[in-house]
């Protein structure tokens, strides 16, 4: 196993549209996938496109962490991580949400970026075993963000309110200052 260089925004294979993963359990795309995970993980990531590691296929990985998953019946379970190799995603409903995006691609910021709430998606792992589901709020926006990457998609180019978009650090502060405003009652 390896931990794989991550391109960062600006790099053209981000902007590219994948191409089909042909045979997903060649040894090759198998490596690819648990380097991925280990690239992941170590980046502290909760998702990771093959293009992101200038591997331009229609394969990704990604995790639900127990930090994630609110427990809501209508939310997302924890899940250790999962490889998805050329999967579809079908919006379910018109619930639209803003929710928190962080990118490996483009470190150090963070955006309120629309997503659907529902979706369903498939696809297979590197058994050739099928992938997916229904799946709602945190599970749900990772596979969009994902899979966008696959069709040279990256989370600004979804952005409607770029006052949302900024530094973690100053994010944090700022919520942090807001916390502190409101527990003193002004
Ligand atoms: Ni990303």
């Amino acid at each position: 196993m390896a931990i794989l260089k991550i391109a960062r925004m600006g790099h053209p294979v981000l902007l590219q549209r994948a191409a089909p993963v042909e045979d997903p359990t060649a040894p090759e795309i198998r490596r690819l996938a648990a380097d991925m995970i280990e690239t992941m993980e170590d980046a502290q990531g909760a998702g990771l496109a093959a293009p992101q590691v200038h591997v331009p296929l229609r394969l990704f990985v990604f995790r639900v962490n127990p930090d994630r998953a609110t427990g809501d019946a209508d939310d997302t379970a924890v899940l250790p991580h999962r490889v998805v190799i050329n999967p579809s995603v079908t919006f379910i409903g018109e619930d639209a949400r803003l929710r928190w995006e962080g990118c490996l691609s483009i470190p150090g910021l963070r955006a309120a970026v629309p997503r659907a709430w529902r979706i369903r998606y498939a696809g297979v792992d590197t058994d050739n075993q099928p992938v997916g589901g229904e799946v709602t709020g945190f599970h749900a926006g990772v596979v969009q963000h994902e899979y966008d990457h696959l069709d040279g998609i990256m989370y600004p180019m979804r952005m409607t309110d770029f006052s949302l978009f900024g530094f973690n650090e100053e994010l944090m502060r700022a919520a942090q200052s807001q916390m502190a405003t409101k527990a003193s009652g002004s």
